[in-house]
Order: C-alpha cells, then structure tokens, then sequence
C-alpha cells in the first residue's frame, strides 16, 4: 500500500453470494457461508490497515422478500457470526455498531445485535458498522420523525435543522461521510445503501463476486482509491 492516505470510511455492499452458489452448484446457504469468511478477512485487514470506519451491508429491508428458507440461513449466520467472533473483535479494540431497525429483527438475533454494541461501545479501534435490516431511505425518513418530535417538544427549531441537525440522527452519527463504495459482484447500484452519506463517495464496482473477493482484490480497490482525484465541487489547481 503506498503512503498516499487510505480511505477514512470504507462502505462495502457484498453482493454475489448467490451467483458464487449457482457457479459452484451448491445452495445458496453455502454462498453466504463462505462469504461470512471474506467478511472476516475484510474486517481483520481494515483493522490491522488503521482504516478509521467499515460499513458492510448485510442484510437491506428488502431482503425479507427472499424465500424463507434463505432468510432463515441468513438469520442463522448472523447468530453463528456473532457468537464466534465477538471475542476476537473485541480483543482487537473493534467497536461495533449497528446500522438498521434492531426493533424489526427475531428476538434471539436482537438480543445478539445489542450484546455486541454493548460489549464493545467502548472500544477505540476500527469503527465496524453492520447494515442488518437497513435502508436508506427508511433511516431518512427516521431521522425526519425524530427531527419532528425534538421540535414538537420545543428542543430544536426548525430554522436550526441543516444538514448537520439532520446527520447527528443517523445511524451513522458522528462517523465521517463514506470516501470509498465498493459493491463486488459487478452490479452497479445503491441498493439503498447509505444514501445521504455517499455524497461525495468514490465508487468501485469489481466484477468478482464476494465470496472470492480476497486481500489483494482489496488492496486493489484501495489503491485505486488513492489515485482518485476528489474535488467536492472545487477545483485542484
Ligand atoms: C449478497 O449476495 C448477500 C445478501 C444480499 C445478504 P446475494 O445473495 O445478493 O448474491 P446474488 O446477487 O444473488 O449473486
Ligand atoms: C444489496 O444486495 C443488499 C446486500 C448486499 C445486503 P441485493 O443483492 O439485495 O441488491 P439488488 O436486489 O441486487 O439490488
Ligand atoms: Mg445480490
């Protein structure tokens, strides 16, 4: 990796454990198992790379429209991810936070989303941020109702609420906006990810899918984040 700065805020939409399953001809199940390994590695690397925030999309809300049997896998490996690695993510200072509606999820894997906000809300490494039933446009509309309510009860006035008000009541509060979007797989949209903290995001779209995506394939996504020219509407000389 060269001196030039890493990304502060890296953002990964892990897309293409299904087409891996298929090519491999294995259920879908097993996708998403090998690719739950590629998030460990990924996250072990931001860590030890001194990356300041990762947010891996996980699961959106409209990932419920899948089968049942699907979702229940999902659901199981969220359980199975957390109970195996919390220990070794805490050890390595990681602190965790979820983006999404924890309300909206089965009781077990709430309770497991809350424990590990809990055990590691004070840790001072990587900021790890786990979109799990997550959209953008449902945080939006969130952070709009708690605006609301904090100006129905007179503690803020309209006129004070800008983009800073607004992004105080996001789930990413306080974590700086994404530099880096990387969506694997080839596919070459949002999803409704992060929509209001991708202004100003550099995108990447490899072709591999996550499940093979591995350290170099990072590292390449990195490196050419580093030659990008960002300008934010100004202009470079
Ligand atoms: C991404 O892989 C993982 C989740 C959405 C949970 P997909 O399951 O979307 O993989 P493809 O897009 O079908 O290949
Ligand atoms: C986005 O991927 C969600 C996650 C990776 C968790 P999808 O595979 O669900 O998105 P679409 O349906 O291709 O847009
Ligand atoms: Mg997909």
């Amino acid at each position: 990796m060269s001196e030039l700065p890493l990304p502060r805020h890296v953002a990964i939409i892990m897309d293409g454990n299904g087409r891996w399953a298929k090519q491999h001809k294995i259920k879908v199940a097993l996708g998403h198992r090998k690719g739950v390994e590629t998030l460990r590695a990924i996250i072990r690397e931001s860590s030890d790379l001194g990356i300041e925030a990762l947010s891996l999309y996980a699961f959106s809300t409209e990932n419920w429209r899948r089968s049942p049997e699907e979702v229940s896998a999902l659901m199981g490996l969220l359980l199975e991810f957390f109970s195996s690695e919390i220990d070794e993510l805490d050890e390595k200072n990681v602190c965790i936070r979820i983006l999404g509606d924890k309300e909206g999820m089965p009781p077990a894997q709430r309770e497991a989303l809350i424990n590990a906000e809990k055990r590691t809300g004070k840790n001072t490494g990587l900021k790890l941020n786990i979109a799990i039933n997550y959209g953008g446009r449902a945080e939006l509309a969130r952070a709009a109702r708690r605006l609301a309510e904090k100006a129905v009860k007179g503690e803020i006035r309209p006129e004070d609420i800008d983009e800073d008000a607004l992004s105080r009541e996001l789930y990413t509060a306080g974590l700086p906006d994404v530099d880096l979007l990387i969506r694997t797989s080839g596919e070459m949209r949002l999803s409704n990810f992060l929509l209001y903290q991708c202004a100003y995001a550099e995108f990447d779209f490899p072709t591999v899918l996550w499940p093979d995506f591995d350290l170099n394939a990072y590292h390449e996504a990195l490196r050419a984040y580093q030659h990008r020219d960002r300008r934010f509407g100004g202009r470079n000389s």
